[in-house]
């Protein structure tokens, strides 16, 4: 099936924004489930989920959307996988609750596997031909690895370098093996808005100067950059007014030389890395309905003295202001007389990228 009223021109000057009809209709929503999310790369955790060796953690990958149940292990060895957490047998949830394990027992039947998800044994199975084969093992997932950062792909083929790579190489400077998660300073958020509104707003500083009075008097709105990386991601770089509260940067950088008081990196479909001196705050925009949006803000400390101060600080005040404003074009998507709009050249090249990606999926 083809979706022709999503096509974003190549060219921003001439392009059109993406069609209302996708942030309110059910019936596209649900097609985004396969098309959009049950591609790419997702969050899982981290490795402070797994604080021993021979342990388990649940994982829900997107609850509302592809509701897909996943396991977290960390063998005997230290190595660290990701599978699927639902028994071969009739499908009961394998492990309910994180914890230490030297295998995983089905509570259903008895089924046994071991850390690695091969089935290892299974009550009152003899006579029952051709048994075990490959399928009464669990599926494996790609496990990748951002510092303590975990991220699966439902996608076997998956290449995380598609994703990550622009961002590693810019960020290589910067310590991601001492992120420490602070559940204290993590927060989730609801919005009643399509989650792709919530998206393009995060893409663009235009709105800046606007929406953000605090935020404008710390950055430069005029040195604001974007730079695209195909076909994946992209990043924002926040330019501070003064040099305090920036980063460090090395001689190699690219951006050496510039006061930068944060990096906004976006990850398709639906993960924000936001870099300031004194960590990260990483942004995970999960839709539950077509309406209806979570954004878990997962707080992962560098340096504490360096906590709230400079473009970092007082997120959750920009987040309000953020979150007005995506409910008020919520509201203005669903009129009868607005259907598109138009792009700035200069400073919605990063919105442009991530409509052309949705309607590019849709199509593809
Ligand atoms: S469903 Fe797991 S052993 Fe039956
Ligand atoms: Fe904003």
């Amino acid at each position: 099936m083809k979706f022709t009223q999503y096509q974003v021109d190549e060219d921003i000057s001439s392009a059109r924004t993406l069609d209302t009809s996708f942030y309110k209709d059910p019936a596209i929503f649900d097609v985004s489930r396969e098309k959009i999310f049950a591609r790419g790369l997702h969050y899982v955790g981290d490795r402070q989920m797994l604080p021993e060796t021979g342990w388990v953690h649940p994982v829900n990958l997107l609850p509302g959307v592809l509701d897909e149940p996943l396991v977290l292990v960390r063998d005997k060895s230290g190595e660290t996988r990701c599978m699927s957490n639902v028994c071969t047998h009739r499908g009961n949830i394998l492990v309910t609750e994180p914890g230490k394990a030297g295998k995983l027992k089905c509570g259903y039947h008895g089924r046994i596997f071991d850390m690695d998800g091969k089935m290892t044994f299974m009550p009152e199975f003899e006579g029952v031909q051709n048994f075990p084969c490959k399928d009464d093992h669990l599926t494996k997932l790609p496990l990748f690895g951002l510092g303590p950062l975990l991220f699966t792909s439902l996608d076997e083929g998956t290449d995380s370098a598609n994703y990550f790579r622009d961002m590693e190489q810019k960020m290589s400077f910067f310590p991601l093996d001492e992120l420490i998660r602070r559940d204290d300073l993590s927060k989730d958020y609801y919005l009643d808005a399509n989650w792709a509104l919530y998206v393009e707003n995060y893409l663009e500083g235009f709105h800046i100067p606007f929406v953000h009075d605090s935020l404008s008097q710390v950055l430069d709105f005029g040195d604001y950059e974007t730079e695209l990386y195909y076909p994946w991601s992209s990043v924002q770089i926040g330019i501070g007014k003064k040099d305090e509260h920036t980063f460090d940067l090395p001689a190699w950088s690219s951006d050496y030389g510039k006061p930068v008081a944060a990096y906004y990196f976006w990850v398709f479909p639906n993960m924000m890395f936001n870099y300031y001196p004194w960590g990260l705050s990483l942004n995970i925009v999960e839709p539950l309905t077509h309406n209806k949006t979570k954004i878990s803000f997962i707080t992962y400390m560098l340096d504490e003295s360096k906590y709230n101060l400079g473009a970092g600080s007082d997120l959750d005040r920009v987040e309000m202001e953020d979150e007005k404003i995506v409910l008020q074009v919520q509201k203005g998507v669903h009129s009868r007389f607005y259907n598109q709009g138009r792009y700035s050249v200069s400073r919605e090249r990063g919105t442009h990228h991530f409509h052309r990606l949705l309607a590019e999926c849709l199509n593809g």
